[in-house]
């Protein structure tokens, strides 16, 4: 069929993309699904960083794409042998897709899929197939999703079937922001109830984060950034202490505030100076998670010894170190009980053609979530 999908020709065009525009609308080819795949409405997909790194460079993909990554959407219809869904279920797209069979997917750690992770880097669905085209030439997929188009083709094994009550608008933000924010707390650094605990960098995934710390019962949540606006934005959703990173005595304070910093603290900026900051805060015996995603070739330096004679532990967190199939149905089940109010993360509603304008607004950070709605039914 032919769809309306944005296509990313060319990374690292210079800013702003209104300008430059390295996403251009166009119509392009969509297969029907095939064994084990599944035809998905798009619903809503929300513009993270990890699309903006991947239009600017700062992560390496195969081109020409359709990005996106962080979506929902309704099932139209199933290829042959699919037992995950059926047509008319409402899904939450998975940016990992799950094999099932590698060692860190019978391990309980299907969020660093082996066979999804080569899937990515070739730009096809986890099975090895392409969909996507354009005047016969295939189009890369983007982490087996591929929303930012009107209809996705992905295989079962990226979608979480949910609740049909959940709007579209909140429901994609369960694929991205919500899996890994609430899932650093939550699951990589299971944190405990009366923690005192430090969130660098308040996007829509730190938000997210700061929502897990409250559900999770943290005693003390300390939220941190270089954008005012976003300090204000936390101390609504539960921050307890806030602290604007562009002031030079930043770390000290916090550290004087807490007494010898924090337990945990989690990065969630994608930029080494957020690291570094997040390293400084944590006190003795503490643990820093990190999930944001820099350049591929910076490194953070760590004074060795300190680590050892603080004890201290640094842990990577991708994808919230959640198992999906697990995990969102029972985030949503916290969103429902108005724990989770992912609503207040969205900062209004865009279409194809605002894209390159909306990835400009990202990067000024003068918009959390905004969401990309490509059928009216989906709009509210
Ligand atoms: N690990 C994963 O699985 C995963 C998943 C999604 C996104 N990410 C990454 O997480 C990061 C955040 O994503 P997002 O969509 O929330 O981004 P965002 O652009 O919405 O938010 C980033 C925030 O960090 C702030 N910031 C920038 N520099 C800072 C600094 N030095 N100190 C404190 N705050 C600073 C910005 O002002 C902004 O509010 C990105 O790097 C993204 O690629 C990782
Ligand atoms: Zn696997
Ligand atoms: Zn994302």
């Amino acid at each position: 069929m032919k769809i309306k999908a944005a296509v990313l020709y060319e990374q690292g065009k210079k800013t702003p993309f209104s300008e430059s525009k390295p996403l251009k609308v166009e119509e392009v080819d969509l297969e029907p699904p095939g064994a084990g795949e599944v035809l998905i409405r798009t619903g809503a997909a929300g513009l993270c960083h990890s699309d903006l790194s991947m239009i600017n460079g700062v992560m390496q993909r195969k081109v020409p794409m359709v990005p996106g990554h962080e979506a929902a959407g309704v099932v139209e219809e199933i290829g042959a042998n699919v037992t995950q869904c059926k047509p008319g279920d409402h899904v939450v797209m998975s940016f990992v897709p799950i094999c099932g069979e590698c060692e860190f997917c019978i391990t309980g750690r299907s969020n660093i899929c082996s066979t999804a992770f080569n899937a990515r880097a070739t730009g096809a669905l986890i099975n090895g197939n392409r969909r996507l085209s354009l005047n016969g030439e295939p189009l890369h997929h983007t982490n087996g999703v591929s929303c930012y188009a009107e209809y996705m083709v992905a295989c079962e094994d990226s979608v979480i079937t949910i609740d049909k009550e959940v709007p579209m608008l909140d429901a994609a933000l369960f694929g991205c922001a919500v899996v890994t924010g609430v899932g650093a707390i939550i699951n990589t650094a299971k944190i405990v109830p009366g923690s005192t605990i430090a969130v660098v960098g308040l996007g829509g995934v730190g938000l997210c984060a700061l929502l897990g710390g409250v559900v999770a019962g943290a005693g003390r949540i300390i939220a941190v950034d270089i954008a005012s606006d976003k300090l204000g934005l936390a101390r609504q959703l539960g921050a307890t202490d806030t602290f604007n990173a562009t002031d030079p005595n930043c770390t000290e304070k916090i550290i004087e505030e807490t007494k010898g910093g924090v337990e945990y603290a989690f990065e969630v900026a994608g930029v080494v100076e957020a690291m570094q900051t997040a390293y400084a805060i944590t006190r003795r015996g503490g643990t820093t998670v990190t999930s944001g995603l820099s350049q591929h070739q910076h490194t953070f330096e760590i004074p060795h010894s300190q680590l050892v004679v603080d004890e201290r532990t640094i842990k990577g967190s991708y994808m919230g170190s959640c198992v999906v199939r697990n995990d969102v149905p029972k985030f949503i089940n916290l969103y429902k009980q108005g724990k989770l109010p992912v609503d207040k993360l969205r900062s209004g509603n865009i279409c194809l053609n605002d894209l390159n304008q909306g990835f400009d607004k990202l990067a000024a950070g003068d918009a959390i979530r905004q969401m990309l709605v490509m059928h009216d039914e989906f709009s509210a």
